[in-house]
């Protein structure tokens, strides 16, 4: 069973990354960590799917202050610009160029302890065994990040290719597609290999989960399920069969998600009603157990099928769904935030006659409006001013929004407010690096440690 414990998160990744990333924070913090103290140099640490370096990086932070590591990580990637339908990486490749530049200057710190691999993961090709082309060395892997099974084929060559040379009861296989809302065909190779494999974390903030590998995977390569071994009936039987699993094992987002992906399937196989039955289900669940990376999963998936359908009648019905989901994910951050503001005022005491003590706010997003919104003389601090790199307002109700440059040489207060639930981590971060001292941090999530008033 995956328990709530997340150790990453005591001791997360500090340093700048120095690299754009698509992983979260959460996800970088678990990188780190594995590298950091769990990793015992009995085998190699092989990223498929490096992109720009960000999980490289996230794992070299953790691997150097780690005297068990030796042997350099293998990087593999394409790393050639895919098309991005946001655009969001333009700036650095168009697509069908190579990014592979930017991704050796980001890693440059630590470009003599990671082998960049730039090849393409193949999907299986009948008689050919693509381990001397993709893995030459055949040497233990004890750390092994996936984040390159992008289609069904190439995920039968990973296992393939890398399956072979997991260390029975100790390597650590990260999916990072695992909650993806599109990727359904880990959880069914996963779930196939369950004998090989157990749950070890889910990362809740972000899509991967990581595995314990048991061994014997040797007995399922060959006979690893391909689309064509499956029909509705048989889809439907071994989406029982999941679901049943992952109640038994996880909590939470998971296991709603593990049910979209079961609608995928069966959209994939032609059955876009019932899909749409399925997805109409999960989504209910979805909103009563508070599960909202569950419906973004629902509104990215909506959308995506919606593209993909021509019938007008599937097609009102799956805007139907964008919406539900889309107005649930609203709420359900709204009712968030709520918590979080009456959390983040609860944690600064102050005696009956003391003054109030001064406080910059860090985030001048919706956490920020809302207690600002509130009676200012009834605030436990007094607010000076709402700091954030990119001040896209001038004042909020009244209490000026600048950039860390803006400050004045020695400005201070008596309380630094992380006035954000969603980015507390990297708030901060930049809050303790505009502010070195040990002026005190006030978070959401922590009890406030004590102002000494400037
Ligand atoms: C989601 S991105 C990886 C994100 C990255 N881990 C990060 O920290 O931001 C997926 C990467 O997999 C690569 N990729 C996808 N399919 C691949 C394949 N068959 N062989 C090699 N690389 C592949 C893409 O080029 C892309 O850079």
């Amino acid at each position: 069973m995956i328990t709530d414990h997340r150790p990453w998160s005591e001791d997360p990744l500090r340093a700048p990354l120095g690299a754009e990333t698509m992983l979260s924070t959460g996800e970088l913090d678990f990188l780190h960590w594995l590298g950091k103290s769990q990793y015992s140099g009995t085998g190699r640490v092989v990223e498929l799917g490096s992109f720009l370096g960000g999980s490289t990086l996230a794992l070299c932070h953790g691997l150097s202050q780690n005297p068990a590591w030796t042997q350099p990580l293998l990087a593999y990637d394409r790393f050639v610009m895919f098309n991005d339908q946001e655009g969001r990486y333009t700036h650095i490749a168009a697509p069908g160029e190579s990014f592979l530049p930017a991704f050796r200057r980001n890693i440059r710190a630590f470009s003599d302890r990671v082998t960049t691999r730039p090849m393409s993961i193949p999907a299986p090709t009948p008689g050919v065994d693509h381990t001397e082309a993709l893995f030459p060395e055949r040497e233990p892997i004890e750390i092994l990040f996936i984040d390159a099974a992008k289609t069904w084929p190439v995920h039968i060559t990973i296992l393939d290719v890398f399956g072979p040379r997991l260390i029975p009861g100790k390597s650590i296989v990260i999916q990072q597609d695992f909650k993806w809302a599109t990727v359904f065909y880990l959880p069914l190779h996963m779930y196939q290999l369950r004998e090989c494999f157990e749950p070890a974390f889910d990362i809740p903030d972000g899509a991967s989960t990581a595995f314990r590998y048991l061994g014997n995977i040797n007995r399922h390569l060959g006979t690893l399920w391909q689309p064509t071994d499956f029909d509705i009936a048989g889809a439907n039987a071994v989406w029982d069969a999941i679901d049943q699993y992952w109640g038994e094992h996880a909590r939470g987002d998971l296991i709603h998600i593990m049910r979209l992906l079961r609608a995928q399937h069966l959209a994939s196989l032609g059955d876009l009603d019932q899909a749409l039955s399925v997805i109409e289900s999960a989504i209910a669940a979805a909103i009563r157990d508070d599960a909202s990376l569950a419906l973004e999963a629902v509104r990215y998936a909506s959308s995506g099928l919606r593209k993909n359908s021509d019938a007008m009648s599937n097609s009102e019905r799956l805007i139907a769904l964008e919406h539900t989901a889309a107005a649930s994910i609203d709420a359900l951050r709204s009712v968030r935030q709520g918590a979080a503001v009456r959390a983040l005022l609860g944690r600064i005491d102050r005696a009956p006659n003391a003054p109030r003590p001064t406080a910059f706010l860090f985030g001048a997003g919706q956490i920020a409006r809302r207690i600002l919104a509130l009676d200012k003389a009834k605030l436990p601090f007094k607010p000076l001013a709402v700091i954030d790199d990119h001040a896209p307002l001038e004042d909020i109700a009244g209490v000026p929004v600048i950039r860390p440059s803006d400050l004045a040489p020695h400005a201070g207060a008596d309380l630094l407010v992380i006035a954000s639930d969603a980015h507390a981590d990297a708030l901060e971060q930049r809050a303790r690096a505009i502010f070195p001292g040990n002026t005190p941090i006030v978070r959401f999530d922590r009890p406030a440690p004590v102002a000494h008033h400037a």
